[in-house]
Parts: structure tokens; C-alpha cells; sequence
């Protein structure tokens, strides 16, 4: 069963304006990543456009499709969750829907790398104790140690970024 085009196409009609993008989720489009999240937040109207069942007819997605995008290399039943994905990573970048100084060290935002592991009370837990590092005050040195962790696990957990990562460094 495939999605007929008019009825996509009065759909659209009905909100459209002039600044719209169309975004279509389909596991043929580019995955989602980071960069095109920011991207996106700073579009002024997005318009995402949800297919089920085999999909949607051709002829509209090429009327009014701006860009595909896919949230992995896997097929879901409709692009209902996809769309929220993208609307739950698009609205952290947009002003008022987090602390701005939480974007800033997340994953993917310090040079593309994996956030450094994270720490909260107790001191001690199951015998296990915070790095004496985050606890010394010591700003400097606790952002060195930081930076250290991150480059660490990208090079463990995302080795195709770590890859990027180096590759950036060497040339700049
Ligand atoms: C069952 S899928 C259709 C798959 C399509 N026949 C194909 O083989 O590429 C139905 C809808 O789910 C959504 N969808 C499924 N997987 C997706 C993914 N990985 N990323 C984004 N949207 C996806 C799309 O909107 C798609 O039109």
C-alpha cells in the first residue's frame, strides 16, 4: 500500500509558507546526524512529512520534498517516531528549550568528539571513587583531563569519528 500524492499534496498545501522546508524521513535519506541537527535549528519552518506502509507516491515527493532524512539504517513501520527524533535533537537548539551551557560540552559538539564520562555524589560508590581530578577545583587542569577522556573514549567507543577527529587536527 502506497500513500496517494493529492492527499500528501493538500496536506502540505494547507501549511505551507513561504520560508517552508520539507523534510521527508525515509530510511533513503542522508542519517541524521549532529551538524544537520544545528542545521535545522535554524531553519524558520520545517515541515516533516511522515510516510507508512510501502511509503509515498514518487510524484509528490518530488514536488515537494526539500531533503530525505534518515535516523539509521533500519526500516520502521512509519516515519512517526523518526519525526520526533528529529524534532526532540532540532528544539534543544532553540532558545529557551534548554541551558545553552548544556549544548555547549555534549557529544558531538566539542570537535566532533564523545562527551567525557560524567560524575555526580556519592564521593564513593561501591567502592569505586570519583577522579580525584574533579575534585582538586583545579579548572585548568579538570578541562585538560576533560578533553583527555573525550579523545580516549571517541578512539574506543566511535572510531570513525575519532578517524575525523585526527584527520581535522593534522590539517589545521
Ligand atoms: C515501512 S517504511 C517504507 C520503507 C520503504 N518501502 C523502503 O524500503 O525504503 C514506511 C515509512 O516509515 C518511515 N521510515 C522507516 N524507516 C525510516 C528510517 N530509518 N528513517 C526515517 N524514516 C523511516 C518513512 O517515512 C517511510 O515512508
Amino acid at each position: 500500500m502506497v500513500m496517494m500524492p493529492d492527499v500528501v499534496y493538500r496536506a502540505f498545501k494547507s501549511l505551507e509558507t513561504k520560508d517552508a522546508k520539507v523534510i521527508y524521513m525515509s530510511p533513503k535519506g542522508n542519517v541524521l546526524d549532529q551538524e544537520k541537527v544545528v542545521k535545522l535549528s535554524k531553519e524558520k519552518h520545517l515541515i516533516i512529512l511522515c510516510g507508512h506502509y510501502e511509503g509515498i507516491d514518487q510524484r509528490v515527493l518530488d514536488e515537494i520534498v526539500d531533503e530525505e532524512i534518515s535516523i539509521g539504517d533500519y526500516v520502521l513501520t512509519g516515519g512517526e517516531i523518526p519525526a520526533m527524533v528529529l524534532v526532540d535533537s532540532v528544539s534543544r537548539y532553540i532558545d529557551g528549550v534548554i541551558d545553552n551551557s548544556s549544548l555547549e560540552e555534549e557529544s558531538f559538539s566539542i570537535e566532533g568528539l564523545l562527551e567525557y564520562p560524567q560524575y555526580t555524589r556519592p564521593e564513593i560508590f561501591e567502592g569505586k571513587k570519583v577522579p580525584e581530578i574533579l575534585l582538586s577545583g583545579h579548572h585548568e587542569k579538570i578541562n585538560q583531563w576533560r578533553k583527555e577522556k573525550a579523545i580516549e573514549t571517541t578512539k574506543k567507543k566511535r572510531p570513525d569519528l575519532y578517524k575525523k577527529y585526527k584527520k581535522k587536527e593534522e590539517n589545521s
